[in-house]
């Protein structure tokens, strides 16, 4: 299995903080936040990962991260040259990825220390999984629609979440990831939504749900990026 980093975008969001520096390079306690997505691939036991990065900041990441050996990675690195959606940005990795199953995690969503995928990623073998944590703000997130633990679909931000689940972004994806992502149309925000790539899964039966109840943190934003920085400098003390 190979991994695909996501630290494109704009980070709007995160404005001013994000106009001469990029959003997961920004400090989460006491390391830039790209490092945790890093140390949780790293345990999870791949080696090969592509970061894809936006163009205006693609020499940050070199500088940064190198080879990355110190994190026991090969990693290459992969331009997006306009922020297309989470799809698009995955398409980018296309020529190093097809053929292999992969990992994908977005660069600003961080997880609770200890968090370990590797038994997933070991016992990997068709379709997709994806994971989901309960939050209080789903609207802000890909939804589940759920019957028990099985999911029916997701939905991209609704107005009126049916569960209170936001599907988070770390997901594993098989050897037919590419061939579906070729079918995808722009939505309606005009990006290619990783969520109706996973519908896609889920339609044809092959998508397994994962229920996390750790921290996890979407960093996204002014509120969200203060309090992963007051987790992670409270785990240390
Ligand atoms: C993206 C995905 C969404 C997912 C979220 C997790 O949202 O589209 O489905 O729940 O990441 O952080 P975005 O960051 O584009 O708002």
């Amino acid at each position: 299995m190979k991994a695909i980093i996501l630290a494109g975008g704009n980070g709007t969001r995160l404005r001013p903080l994000t106009h001469c520096l990029h959003k997961t390079v920004l400090p989460v306690f006491d390391k830039p936040m790209i490092y945790y997505s890093l140390e949780l691939l790293a345990e999870s036991g791949v080696r090969d990962v592509c970061i894809v990065v936006s163009r205006g900041f693609a020499s940050v990441y070199l500088q940064l991260l190198g080879s990355g050996s110190e994190f026991g990675l090969n990693l290459t690195y992969k331009i997006q040259d306009e922020a297309l959606g989470i799809a698009h940005a995955i398409d980018q990795c296309r020529s190093e990825i097809e053929g292999d199953d992969c990992i994908v995690v977005l660069g600003d969503n961080l997880f609770d220390r200890g968090f370990n995928v590797k038994d997933v990623v070991t016992n990997f073998e068709t379709g997709c999984e994806l994971f989901f944590k309960e939050v209080h703000d789903p609207e802000r997130f890909g939804v589940p629609t759920l019957d028990g633990k099985k999911v029916l679909k997701i939905t991209e931000k609704p107005e009126q979440p049916d569960t209170n689940y936001a599907c988070v972004g770390l997901y594993i994806f098989d050897k037919d990831l590419f061939t579906h992502i070729d079918t995808l149309e722009p939505s309606a925000r005009g990006e290619y939504e990783v969520t109706d790539l996973n519908n896609i899964y889920i339609s044809n039966g092959l998508a397994r749900a994962n229920f996390y109840d750790g921290f996890w943190i979407d960093a996204g934003t002014h509120d969200s990026l203060l309090k992963a920085n007051q987790y992670f400098y409270s785990l240390s003390n």
